[in-house]
C-alpha cells in the first residue's frame, strides 16, 4: 500500500468488518436457508415462494420442432427462434435482442406488452417477410415470482429488479400477450410460461446429465432445481405419484426477508428503505448485479457524511451523490484494474463522478469493491449450498447465467471457495459442486420447455396445461 493516512486505514478496517462473510456466519446463513426452502414447499408457505413450475422432467435429447422464445430479462428484450434439430442435444438459433427503455420498467402494463409485441412483430416481420406462417408455439421466458396453476399462466407475484408497473401484479401475464398477439394477426400462442432459472436448468441439463440447479447471477438472483411431487407438500391435494419430477423455481432472492441472519449492513438497509419494494428480496438486494455499485457508491457517500473531508476534499460530490449512478461494472472495472498504481480506476473516477482520488482514495475504492464483491460472492454460495444440502446432493454440476457470473471479476473462484467452506470438503478433494457457465436458458431453455410440453400433450399427460386442447394444434 502507499502511503495510507491512518484515518483512511481505519475506514478500510472498518469496511473489512462489516462486509467480511466468515465461515461461521456463512454456514448458519446455510442453515437458516435450508430451512426456509422447506418452509416454501410447506401448505403454509414462507419468504421464499418455491413456485411449481409444471416443468415434468429433464428433457432427453430427443426432442424437437421449431419454437419462438421470447426473454423478458431485466435488461433487455430478446427473441429468438430456435429449431430443435434431429442430431442429439442440437438446436439452431436465429435470434435478435432489444434493449428495454428504462422509462418502461414504471410505465403501464399497456405499454409493456405493446412494446414486447413490436419486437416480436419485427422480429417476424424481418425474418419471416411474406411468408404465411401456421401457428407457432412459444415459450416465453418470464422471469419475475409467479404463481403458475398451469405452465401456459403466471400470475405474478411481485415485481423485482426494480420494475414497477401497475396493473400486472396478481394478474395472469398470459392472455394480455396473447392478445396482443391477437390484435396484431400473429398467429403465436404462449405453450410455456418459464422463468431463466428453470429455462438454465433444463438447457444445461439438455447437454450435461451432472447439471441438477441452474442459477441466474444477473440484475436479480434465483435458482431452480427438480423436485419429486411426494417432497411438495402443497401440492399434495393433486395426488401426483410421489417420485414425479417437477422444477421448482425457487424465487429465493425473497430468502430472509425477514432479516432474521443475513450479515445487513447500514447500506442495505438504505437500498431497501429506497426501492419500490422495501422489505422484499433481501437476499438479491446483497448479491444482485443491480445493487452492488450502488452499495459502493451508498459506503462512499456514507465517508463523505460521517468524515467531512477525509476522501475527495474540495471536489464537487454532485455526481457520487446521485442514488443507482454507478451499476455493478463500476466496482467490476476497479477490480479488473491491471495496474498497480490504479490508472484505470484513476481515470474512471473522473470520467464518472468528475472526482480526481489521490493513490490512497483509489485504494480505499479498490478495497471496497473486492469487499463487495467478495461478500456477493460468499453469499450467493449459499443459495446454491442449501438446494444441495436440502436435496442431500453430495456432488453435481450447477448451470449459471447472469452478469455478475460472467462478468464480474473473481466471482466464480470467490464462489467455489466459499462452497468448500460451507459443503466441508477435505483440502485433498477436489470441488465437489461446481458451477459452470450454462447454456442458453432464455431461449434454448424455453424452446426445450415448450417441446417437453407438446410432448405431454401428445401423450395425454396433462398435469399442469391450462390449454391443451389449443395446444393440440401444434402436435
Ligand atoms: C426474479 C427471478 C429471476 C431472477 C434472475 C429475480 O429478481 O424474481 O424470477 O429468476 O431475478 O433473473
Amino acid at each position: 500500500m502507499t502511503d495510507m493516512p491512518q484515518d483512511l486505514l481505519e475506514q478500510i478496517k472498518h469496511f473489512e468488518e462489516v462486509f467480511t462473510v466468515d465461515k461461521t456466519k456463512l454456514k448458519q446463513v446455510v442453515d437458516h436457508f435450508v430451512k426456509e426452502l422447506e418452509k416454501g414447499l410447506s401448505v403454509e408457505g414462507g419468504n421464499i415462494p418455491m413456485n411449481v413450475t409444471w416443468v415434468m422432467g429433464f428433457p432427453d435429447g430427443n426432442e424437437k420442432g421449431t419454437f419462438l422464445a421470447l426473454d423478458m430479462g431485466g435488461t433487455n428484450l430478446r427473441v429468438c427462434e430456435i429449431t430443435l434439430t434431429d442430431e442429439k442435444g442440437g438446436f439452431d438459433i436465429i435470434q435478435s435482442k432489444y434493449k428495454m427503455p428504462e422509462e418502461l420498467k414504471t410505465g403501464t402494463a399497456e405499454e409493456l406488452w405493446e412494446y414486447t409485441v413490436d419486437c416480436v412483430q419485427q422480429f417476424i416481420e424481418y425474418h419471416h417477410e411474406n411468408q404465411k406462417l401456421s401457428q407457432l408455439p412459444l415459450g416465453f421466458t418470464f422471469s419475475y415470482p409467479a404463481t403458475q396453476d398451469y405452465i401456459d399462466h403466471g400470475v405474478l407475484q411481485r415485481w423485482t429488479k426494480g420494475f414497477d408497473i401497475d396493473g400486472v401484479e396478481g394478474e395472469d401475464v398470459v392472455p394480455p400477450l396473447e392478445k396482443c398477439f391477437k390484435d396484431r394477426g400473429l398467429p403465436i400462442k404462449v405453450a410455456a410460461l418459464i422463468n431463466d432459472t428453470t429455462g438454465t436448468l433444463i438447457a444445461s441439463s439438455y447437454t450435461d446429465s451432472a447439471m441438477k440447479i441452474g442459477c441466474i447471477f444477473g440484475t436479480g438472483v434465483n435458482a431452480a432445481y427438480m423436485e419429486d411431487a411426494g417432497s411438495i407438500p402443497k401440492l399434495a391435494h393433486m395426488n401426483l405419484p410421489a417420485d414425479m419430477p417437477i422444477a421448482i423455481n425457487c424465487e429465493y432472492g425473497a430468502f430472509d426477508n425477514e432479516h432474521v441472519v443475513l450479515p445487513l449492513t447500514k447500506y442495505d438497509h438504505i437500498i431497501d428503505r429506497d426501492s419500490p419494494r422495501p422489505g422484499q428480496q433481501a437476499f438479491e438486494k446483497m448479491t444482485a448485479g443491480l445493487y452492488l455499485g450502488e452499495i459502493f457508491r451508498l459506503a462512499l457517500v456514507d465517508l463523505l457524511d460521517s468524515r467531512p473531508g477525509l476522501i475527495f476534499a474540495d471536489q464537487d460530490h454532485t455526481l457520487l451523490r446521485t442514488p443507482y449512478l454507478l451499476d455493478s461494472s463500476f466496482p467490476a472495472a476497479i477490480e479488473e484494474d491491471p495496474y498497480e498504481n490504479l490508472t484505470e480506476t484513476e481515470d474512471l473516477v473522473q470520467q464518472k463522478l468528475k472526482i480526481k482520488a489521490t493513490s490512497a482514495e483509489l485504494e480505499l475504492m479498490r478495497r471496497l469493491a473486492e469487499l463487495i464483491g467478495t461478500r456477493a460472492a460468499r453469499l450467493s454460495a449459499c443459495g446454491v449450498a442449501a438446494i444441495c444440502k436440502k436435496k442431500n446432493i453430495d456432488a453435481c454440476h450447477v448451470g449459471a447465467d447472469g452478469s455478475v457470473f460472467t462478468k464480474y471479476p473473481h466471482f466464480k473462484a470467490r464462489g467455489a471457495q466459499a462452497l468448500r467452506e460451507i459443503l466441508d470438503w477435505a483440502p485433498t478433494e477436489q470441488d465437489k459442486v461446481t458451477i459452470h457457465a450454462a447454456e442458453d436458458g432464455s431461449g434454448v431453455g424455453a424452446a426445450l420447455i415448450a417441446a417437453l410440453t407438446l410432448k405431454r400433450v401428445r401423450a395425454g399427460n396433462l398435469a399442469g396445461i391450462r390449454n391443451a386442447k389449443e395446444m393440440q394444434a401444434f402436435c
